[in-house]
């Protein structure tokens, strides 16, 4: 069942129960998931691609759109806090070129998950920004689906037909849409028996191999922005008894990745966590105190969802204009890079820094900038842009990098520490 993980995997067992001091890492359930990384929009030659990192903005604030449509449909109000100022987004009207042919492969913190009895493996997105798992299935027969790893429900003794239906809109029109079964799915040898999935018949063409490497998206927000109405599978974990704490940790740095469930890895962080409450469980919500750029601070108090299937920090577009005001060379690069794109001078990256429960962490450099537009000026697209689609702010990979966070589910909070 854990054939696929690296023998790095089975390495680093010993060594954490060895090196870890008792009150962390000391359950058996600490287990860990080695993720591939991810690099960015860059081409080899360090110049950004701008079709690609446009299209990477629209599908996950169209993604975002999705979780608080749920949102009011499972509850049957709007959400209390987080607003939509637009509908889901046509990602081929507003994309600046064509769809790009380009890989996705190092866009994507995926792992491997089996699922079904006899289980076989998938590799999935792992998303706090969603709260669902699909995989395409055997009667997908559109394009989209065509080389991933199809999930058969009738090959498997264990998928009970929970005679509910899905359908999930993508900004192209098209949609994921199939039928929820109840499965075994374990992840790195924690195993929830009674774990919803979606099993597509239709894929929209984000997901088409060349586009989106995984097979599926394995969600890890709460229950309330969740399409199928039911416990995301670490929900699932806590209820049935698999984890000692109801957390789960993620170092996402291109030196190396890694999901934790049931701990954090104290090999992966020093000092000590800062925690910042969750002020709505439905995304991982959390106030941001403070945005300041050199030093200097012109935001404050801004809401904020911690997203890992983002790359960029995406906020509205009044408060990042504002940032980028306070940043000498900043230029709004909207028309040559694409709606809310900034740039700064490449020779003088801005040091950002994000004041979370009280403390600041900074963003490095070479995490905020997103690559030379081109070979002609001298301007680098910064890793903050704006949207006009939601009036809060995306925390994607571009802060993440920076720091070890963990998801607590029973306390309800979000803690970045500095990673070792
Ligand atoms: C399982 O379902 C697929 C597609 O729906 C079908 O082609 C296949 O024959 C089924 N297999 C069995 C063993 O029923
Ligand atoms: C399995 O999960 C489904 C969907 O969440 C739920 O309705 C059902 O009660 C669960 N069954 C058991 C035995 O826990
Ligand atoms: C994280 O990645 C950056 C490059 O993006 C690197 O400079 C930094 O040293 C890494 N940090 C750790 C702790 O691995
Ligand atoms: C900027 O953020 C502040 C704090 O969240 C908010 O009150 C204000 O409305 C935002 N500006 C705009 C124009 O959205
Ligand atoms: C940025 O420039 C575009 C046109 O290129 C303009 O439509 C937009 O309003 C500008 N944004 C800001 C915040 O000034
Ligand atoms: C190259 O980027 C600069 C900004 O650095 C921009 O002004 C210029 O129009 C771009 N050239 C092309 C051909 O897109």
């Amino acid at each position: 069942m854990m054939r696929a993980t690296s023998s790095l995997f089975f390495a680093a067992l010993p060594l954490l129960s060895l090196a870890a001091p008792l009150e962390k890492s000391t359950s058996t359930h600490g287990i860990k998931i080695p993720l591939n990384k991810r690099t960015g929009f860059t081409d080899s030659e360090g110049f950004v691609n701008l079709d690609l990192m446009n299209l990477h903005i629209l599908q996950s604030t169209n993604k975002i759109v999705r979780g608080l449509n749920a949102f009011e449909t499972n509850l049957g109000f709007a959400h209390p806090s987080l607003s939509l100022v637009d509908a889901l987004v046509d990602v081929n009207k507003r994309a600046v070129g064509a769809v790009p042919l380009v890989s996705f492969e190092n866009m994507l913190w995926h792992g491997k998950i089996s699922v079904g009895t006899p289980a076989k493996e998938y590799d999935v997105d792992f998303d706090t920004g969603s709260a669902d798992i699909f995989l395409p299935g055997p009667q997908c027969d559109d394009i989209n689906c065509q080389g991933h790893a199809l999930f058969a429900p009738n090959a498997s003794s264990t998928a009970k037909d929970t005679d509910q239906t899905f359908q999930l809109q993508y900004g192209d029109g098209s949609s994921v849409s199939g039928q929820v079964y109840t499965e075994t799915v374990t992840v790195s040898g924690v195993t929830a028996t009674n774990q919803s999935i979606g099993v597509a018949s239709t894929f929209s063409s984000g997901f088409s191999k060349n586009q989106f490497p995984a097979d599926g998206v394995f969600g890890m927000g709460f229950q309330d922005i969740s399409a199928f109405k039911q416990p995301p599978f670490v929900q699932t974990l806590i209820a049935e008894g698999q984890l000692d704490q109801p957390v789960f940790s993620f170092k996402l740095n291109t030196t190396g990745s890694e999901l934790l469930l049931g701990g954090a890895n104290s090999e992966l962080y020093k000092g000590d966590f800062t925690y910042v409450p969750v002020t709505e469980k439905a995304y991982w919500q959390v106030d941001i105190d403070g945005v300041s750029a050199n030093g200097k601070q012109s935001l404050t108090n801004l809401a904020s969802i911690v997203d890992t299937g983002t790359t960029f920090i995406l906020g509205d577009s009044d408060n990042v204009s504002k940032l980028y005001e306070s940043i000498p060379g900043a230029k709004n690069a909207s028309a040559v890079a694409g709606a809310g794109m900034w740039s700064v001078p490449c020779d003088s990256i801005p040091e950002i820094s994000m004041t979370f429960g009280g403390r600041s962490f900074d963003i490095a450099p070479e995490t905020f900038n997103m690559g030379k537009i081109n070979g002609t000026g001298n301007d680098c697209i910064g890793g903050i842009a704006a949207t006009d689609v939601i009036n809060f702010w995306i925390i994607g990979d571009v802060f993440l990098n920076n720091v070890y966070t963990t998801f607590d589910i029973g306390q309800a909070r979000v803690g970045f520490a500095d990673l070792a």
